[in-house]
């Protein structure tokens, strides 16, 4: 469907009144007005490698474990980073900037700061944003949870919470997931650890859904969760409930899978089956968070070939999402290992992105070129 994706990106570009270059997305006017639109130094971008319509994002490092890391913030400081943020990609995600630790630290305040920046940084390279999260069981604060509400206050807490933050960026936001990781890897909803749907009941989910399209009508509402990418009880617990809440009338437009991968597994073959069956129930897919980790040699230094079966993974799940017509957004969580969360997670793991350290791009970085430019021509 390369004229709907087209039309999503158009409509993003005109509301911004950003120039549209013939036969790429958006145009970049910070950093890409210098190449010619057919030259080879653009299509050598991921962005502008991509079919029309397909964005490729990732997410912009900050917050979270960054803050325990001995360098600054680096959307904020890190020039060079900033510099390949601008020109490889045509959408963003912040990776922690969003969340209720950081926008919203204490009852009666918000700090927008650095989500107002990505949304600004957004604009004037011509992306499109991915907002992350509303409803989730991690990463909120000590004011939420040991907050000791009523019900009827946390319920109100979740409702203001996203009326104001789906409501300022109203308009400026394409996908939102509204609801993260609300199974567990059994399929079970989270009833414990998930202080909402703990405190509430399941019907909040649907509420959730309900308060962010009031706030922004032209969002698209996802669920989003890791170990999703197959067919398993976890995605079928989503493709179950996903057709409740749509029966329902519930305004729920999409269903992302993080794709958090390890080349210790198997890559999940039946990815693009899975991403189909979603589609065919008329929501949209993405591939929200991908990262291809590693058991690293003594050394530290990879060999040849696991640098190419990592390739393989990152180029296997685009080519899942590319194939199905829905799936309009691929996102890569980081794009160099400088600022990755896996090895502050992981023991011994890394070397999850598609640039190194110092932004040498490995063969991911090429597979997923070329693979978006064979798109492109095809
Ligand atoms: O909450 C503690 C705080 O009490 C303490 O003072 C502080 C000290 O550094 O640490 C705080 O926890 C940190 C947390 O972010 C909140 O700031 C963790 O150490 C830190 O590891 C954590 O990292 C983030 C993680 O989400 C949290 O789950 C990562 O930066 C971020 O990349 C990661 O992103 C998630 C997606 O949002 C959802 N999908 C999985 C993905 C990878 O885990």
């Amino acid at each position: 469907m390369r004229s709907i994706r087209f039309a999503t990106v158009a409509l993003a570009a005109a509301a911004l009144s950003l120039p549209l270059v013939t036969g790429v997305a958006t145009a970049d006017p910070a950093a890409d007005q210098q190449a010619a639109p057919h030259s080879n130094a653009r299509f050598d971008r991921l962005r502008w490698a991509a079919p029309e319509g397909f964005v490729v994002g990732t997410a912009v490092a900050g917050g979270g474990h960054h803050l325990s890391q001995d360098y600054p913030d680096p959307f904020t400081y890190d020039a060079e980073y900033r510099k390949i943020l601008g020109r490889q990609f045509s959408s963003v995600s912040p990776e922690n900037q969003m969340k209720w630790d950081s926008i919203h630290p204490e009852k009666d305040r918000y700090d927008f700061g650095q989500a107002d920046a990505i949304v600004e940084f957004a604009e004037k390279h011509g992306q499109v944003v991915r907002g992350h999260t509303l409803l989730w069981h991690s990463q909120n604060p000590a004011w939420l949870t040991q907050g000791n509400f009523s019900k009827a206050e946390l319920r109100e807490i979740l409702r203001e919470h996203i009326a104001t933050v789906v409501g300022r960026y109203a308009g400026r936001i394409q996908q939102w997931d509204v609801a993260n990781e609300i199974f567990d890897d059994q399929g079970k909803l989270r009833t414990t650890d998930n202080i909402w749907i703990r405190e509430l009941g399941p019907g909040i989910v649907a509420d959730a859904f309900r308060w962010a399209h009031e706030a922004d009508p032209k969002a698209k509402l996802f669920f989003n969760d890791y170990n999703v990418e197959s067919v398993n009880a976890k995605s079928n617990s989503y493709y179950t409930l996903v057709q409740q809440l749509l029966a329902q009338g519930v305004p729920v437009h999409g269903f992302s899978v993080q794709a958090h991968l390890s080349t210790r597994y198997g890559f999940p073959g039946d990815l693009e089956n899975n991403l189909r069956r979603f589609d065919a129930l008329g929501l949209e897919t993405a591939v929200t968070e991908l990262d291809v980790r590693m058991d690293l040699p003594e050394s530290g230094v990879p060999t040849a070939e696991m640098e190419r079966k990592q390739a393989d993974y990152y180029q296997r799940a685009l080519s899942a999402c590319l194939a199905v017509d829905g799936c309009n957004s691929f996102t890569i969580w980081g794009f160099t290992d400088k600022y990755s969360w896996v090895p502050v997670f992981f023991e011994g793991e890394g070397f999850a992105n598609v640039m190194t350290d110092d932004y040498t791009r490995k063969p991911a970085f090429y597979a997923l070129r070329d693979t978006l430019k064979a798109a492109r021509q095809g």
